[in-house]
C-alpha cells in the first residue's frame, strides 16, 4: 500500500497488517539472531503454554513523524526494561534491552510507508510481545518462546476523543496485592474483558479499579493510569504497587514539574477524596492524555468540569507531552530515539 492511500486523519485504534514484523525464537536456553518477516501468521503447538496457561506479556509504544520530518520513538528503553520485569514475573526469558531497541529500529524502518505523516495526530503503534510457544500439559513454564514486534498505524484510542470520558468504578478487581498488576501480562487484560463489557453495557467508556485489598484507594483503569488536578493546580497521581508503572505517567510527572512548574503529589489516593479534584485524565501510550468528565460509583456521579477546558492543566500537559514527542518542544536528554 502506498503511504498516500491511507486516510491518516480518520485512523482508529486497530490492527492493520503492515509489511514486516520482527521475530526471534528462544530454544535450548538462547535467542536466535531474529529476523524481519512478511508472514503475519504464528504457527505453534496446539498445547503451547500461551494457549493453555496464558504465558504471555506485551508492551506498547509509538513511532512519530516529527515536525522536521524525522521518525522517532519515545523512551523505548523504558518499554524494554518493563518487558524484562514482566518476563521475570511470568518465568519467561528476558529479551535483551539492546536487542529490543535494535529490533524496534529495524521494524519501523521496514514499515516506513505506514508511519503517519506529521500533523494528523496519528502514529505507528508498536506492539512487542512474547509468549510460551512449546507444549505443556502440567502447569509449568514453556521451554521455548517467541518474541514478536508488530506495528500498526493508529489514531485515537477512545472514539470520544474530543469529549470527556465517562467512567464507572468497577465491582470487579483488577489486581491482587503481590499479584501481576504491576506487569504487562496478557492475563490482566483477559480478566478485564468482562468488566469492560459490563461497563460498556451500562453506558460507560471505561472502568476505574479500586485496590482489591481494601477497595478504598483509586488504582487505575483497564488500559491507562489515572491523574487528577486539584483546585489549586496541583497534579495528584495515585501511587500503588499493583498498578502498571506507566511510562506516560512517569513522563508527565517530569513535564509537570520541569516544563509547567506545577506541584506534583504521588501518593495513595482515597476514593473519598474524589470530589476535591476539578480535573481528571487517563494517561498511557494508547490513551495519550484523555480527559475524564465523570466517574460514577454506586450511582453517585463525580464531575470534573474543567477537564476539557482549553486552559486546563490536563490540556497543557497534553500539549507539552505531544509537542515533545513530535519534535516541537525540546525533549529532556534521552527521551527521544531518532530512527530516521
Ligand atoms: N495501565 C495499564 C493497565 C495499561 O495497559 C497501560 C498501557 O500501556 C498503561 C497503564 C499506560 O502505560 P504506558 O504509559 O507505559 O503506555
Ligand atoms: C498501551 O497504551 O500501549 C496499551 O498497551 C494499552 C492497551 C489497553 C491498548
Amino acid at each position: 500500500m502506498l503511504k498516500t492511500e491511507l486516510d491518516w486523519a480518520n485512523l482508529g485504534f486497530g490492527y492493520m497488517k503492515t509489511d514486516k514484523r520482527y521475530i526471534a525464537n528462544y530454544k535450548d536456553g538462547s535467542w536466535d539472531e531474529g529476523c524481519l518477516s512478511a508472514d503475519e501468521n504464528v504457527v505453534i503447538s496446539e498445547c503451547a503454554c500461551v494457549l493453555q496457561y496464558a504465558q504471555t506479556c506485551f508492551e506498547g509504544l509509538k513511532a512519530y513523524t516529527t515536525k522536521d520530518g524525522h521518525i522517532v520513538t519515545f523512551r523505548p528503553d523504558l518499554n524494554a526494561e518493563r518487558m524484562i520485569t514482566s518476563c521475570e514475573r511470568l518465568e519467561m526469558p528476558s529479551f535483551p534491552k539492546e536487542r529490543f531497541l535494535n529490533a524496534l529500529d529495524e521494524l519501523v524502518l521496514s514499515n516506513l510507508d505506514f508511519v503517519p505523516p506529521y500533523g494528523y495526530g496519528a502514529s505507528l503503534y508498536v506492539r512487542p510481545y512474547m509468549f510460551g510457544s512449546s507444549p505443556v500439559m502440567g502447569v509449568k513454564p514453556a521451554k521455548e518462546y517467541q518474541f514478536r514486534m508488530i506495528a500498526s498505524p493508529v489514531g485515537p484510542y477512545f472514539k470520544t476523543e474530543a469529549k470527556a470520558l465517562n467512567l464507572c468504578v468497577s465491582d470487579f478487581d483488577r489486581a491482587a496485592p503481590k499479584g501481576t498488576g504491576h506487569v504487562k501480562a496478557g492475563l490482566n487484560y483477559a480478566m478485564s474483558l468482562h468488566a469492560l463489557m459490563t461497563a460498556h453495557a451500562n453506558g460507560y467508556d471505561e472502568n476505574v479499579y479500586l485496590d482489591s485489598a481494601t477497595r478504598t484507594h483509586i488504582e487505575e483503569t483497564g488500559g491507562a493510569n489515572i491523574i487528577f488536578v486539584t483546585k489549586d493546580n496541583k497534579l495528584v497521581i495515585p501511587k500503588s504497587s499493583t498498578i502498571l508503572p506507566s511510562i506516560t505517567r512517569r513522563s508527565l510527572v517530569e513535564v509537570a514539574k520541569k516544563y509547567l512548574n506545577l506541584e506534583v503529589e504521588e501518593r495513595e489516593v482515597l476514593y473519598s477524596e474524589i470530589d476535591k479534584f476539578v480535573e481528571c485524565g487517563l494517561c498511557g501510550t494508547a490513551a495519550v492524555i484523555s480527559p475524564v468528565g465523570t466517574i460514577t460509583n454506586k450511582g453517585k456521579v463525580s464531575k470534573f468540569e474543567n477537564s476539557t477546558s482549553e486552559h486546563s492543566i490536563i490540556n497543557r500537559l497534553y500539549e507539552t507531552l505531544t509537542g515533545i514527542q513530535r519534535g516541537e518542544i525540546s525533549a529532556p536528554d534521552g527521551w527521544i530515539r531518532r530512527i530516521k
